[in-house]
């Protein structure tokens, strides 16, 4: 277990209610982290609460509501008496045609996605700064790093997540925090459920050398090694592919073809 002194630390998880999010509040309660989740999803929030009890702060927050997001992230702080981590996992998702992308549709994935990421993370290292010490996950993704059909808003927002999280590291690095973030491939979430219907999921199966969707656990283990300083005291400014292989991938076997055959 992660201890500060004789307290486990602190830890704060967006978009904590369902996916990556939820699974990595799991990973970080099995470890011994004090963690508060938020989520713009009351329902899922409501869900959360009886799921958990009071082992998490678990509250509704939309990640682009600048002063609450402020207020909120000190009251944590203040509660915890220390704030160690960031998890910045609230995000959308939407599969469009640029040409049939709204300007609106375009703003809105990235008001959430890019600034909604800055404002909690700005919010978060302020106090961090303070304490000399802390780290931040971002989640990127495979469709900020390469074209992927219909990812104009989404892509523009994930690539941009990924520069936020190196300039953040640059900036931050004298003050002990280090930022860092996952790129997830093709993991199985409410969100991807939704924007992969059967085509897509072929396509990604056949881009994928591992050939399978992950479990979000499988996201949240890497977003925890991140995270935790005893384990990735000098990594920052990474974005780190959870991808199943597809980042590094070049030429592939076809699915039907067997290793003689190549
Ligand atoms: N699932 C994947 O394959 C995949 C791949 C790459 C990246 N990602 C990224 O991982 C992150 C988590 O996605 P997921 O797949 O777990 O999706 P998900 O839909 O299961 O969870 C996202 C959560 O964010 C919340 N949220 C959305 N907008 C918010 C806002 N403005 N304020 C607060 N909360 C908000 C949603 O209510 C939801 O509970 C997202 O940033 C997503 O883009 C997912």
């Amino acid at each position: 277990m992660p201890n500060t002194g004789s307290r486990p630390h602190a830890v704060i998880v967006t978009g904590g209610a369902s996916g990556i999010g939820l699974a990595t509040i799991e990973r970080l309660l099995a470890s011994g982290w004090r963690v508060a989740a938020f989520d713009r999803d009351q329902t899922a929030i409501a869900k959360l609460r009886n799921m958990h009890g009071d082992k998490v702060r678990a509250d509704v927050l939309d990640v682009t509501d600048e002063q609450a997001v402020e207020a909120t992230v000190k009251s944590v702080a203040t509660a915890f008496g220390r704030l160690d981590g960031v998890v910045n996992s609230a995000g959308i998702g939407i599969d469009i045609h640029v040409l049939d992308t709204s300007v609106s549709q375009f703003r809105n994935v990235l008001d959430i996605n890019v600034t909604g990421t800055f404002i909690v993370g700005r919010a978060a290292a302020r106090i961090m700064k303070d304490q000399g010490a802390g780290a931040i996950v971002n989640i990127a993704s495979i469709a900020g790093l390469r074209g992927f059909k219909g990812r104009a808003a989404y892509g523009a927002s994930k690539g941009a997540v990924a520069i936020l999280t190196q300039v953040m590291a640059v900036d931050l690095a004298r003050y002990g925090i280090r930022v860092n973030a996952v790129a997830p491939g093709p993991i199985d979430t409410p969100l991807v459920q939704a924007m992969h219907p059967a085509a897509v999921r072929r396509a990604v199966l056949h881009y994928t050398p591992m050939r399978r969707y992950a479990a979000p656990d499988e996201v949240a283990t890497a977003i925890l090694f991140l995270l935790d300083s005893t384990q990735s005291s000098f990594i920052t400014g990474a974005i780190l592919p959870v991808d199943g292989g597809f980042i590094g991938a070049g030429l592939m076997e076809l699915e039907t073809d067997s290793p003689e055959k190549a």
